[in-house]
């Protein structure tokens, strides 16, 4: 099975980006799922109904979130509407919305699941204990054709410990929420596939998506100052393409995929 993770959409740069690449990279890659972080999709912040539709429009299967899942408060009662929207798994038992999503594709069932880090965010439930209810109930290559987990957290040491965890017993642990793309994509040794993060599909001409002169400037100054806006240059989608083996649900090949705007352009050759 061939699935794509995309980061955290930034804006209408991240937004546009995605309408242009992934109904490509869909056929290129014969993309059996895609699935996209759309927590900054509204203008940096959230994301609404109408862009859930775009997204479906462009190809995207399930969306997923993180610390910034409420900044559009309309948001809340389509949680409890629309299940291919997720928000992480770990908030407090009875939080609007779902936080894993048990997808049909044809025969085949894919677990999508949304967690969330404690270290330098708010702390939700553990992430960990949350993880390990799931995979009681949905075992890989029996109960799911594949599992992936979208593992939105700030430190690095918090989302390889998560996949370490997981080695074995998810297809993969792809990182979101530090919009940047790392390079450390790789199979762990149980066969679970991992990037610490899959960097935002946003301006890189920018402060994590953010216009950079206000940003720079809170910085040097430590006062709040004006509003942050979204950068609106030509952006990059950052992604990660992730194939399973059908019968284990196991990792067998894991890449980044990086199209347009200013980053170093990456596609897997297939
Ligand atoms: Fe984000
Ligand atoms: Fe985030």
């Amino acid at each position: 099975m061939n699935i794509l993770f995309c980061g955290d959409v930034v804006g209408r740069p991240g937004r546009e980006a995605v309408k242009r690449y992934i109904p490509r990279l869909r056929e290129q890659f014969a993309l059996d799922l895609v699935v996209v972080n759309a927590e900054n999709a509204a203008a940096g912040r959230g994301l609404t109904e109408r862009l859930c539709g775009e997204f479906y429009d462009s190809g995207v299967d399930i969306l997923t979130t993180g610390n910034h899942v409420w900044d559009q408060r309309e948001i809340i009662p389509y949680l409890d509407r629309d299940p291919c929207v997720l928000r992480p798994a770990n908030f407090p038992k009875g939080t609007p919305g779902n936080g894993w999503r048990l997808h049909l594709l044809g025969e085949q069932r894919v677990l999508v699941i949304n967690l969330m880090g404690r270290l330098f965010m708010e702390a939700l439930d553990d992430p960990f204990a949350r993880l390990e209810e799931l995979l009681q109930e949905f075992r890989l290559g029996i109960d799911a054709a594949a599992i992936v987990v979208d593992f939105h957290a700030e430190a690095s040491s918090e989302k390889m410990a998560l996949a370490h965890f997981a080695d074995g017993r998810v297809s993969g642990v792809l990182g979101s929420h530090c919009h940047v793309p790392t390079a450390d994509n790789q199979i762990l040794p149980g066969g679970t596939a991992y990037q610490t993060d899959a960097g935002m599909c946003g301006d890189y001409d920018s402060v994590i998506g953010m216009q950079k002169a206000p940003a720079v400037a809170r910085f040097v100054t430590k006062m709040p100052g004006e509003r942050p806006q979204v950068a609106e240059g030509e952006a990059t989608l950052c992604g990660i393409l992730l194939e399973t083996d059908d019968d284990t649900g196991l990792a067998r090949a894991v890449e980044p995929v990086r199209v347009g705007g200013r980053l170093a352009q990456y596609l897997p050759q297939r």
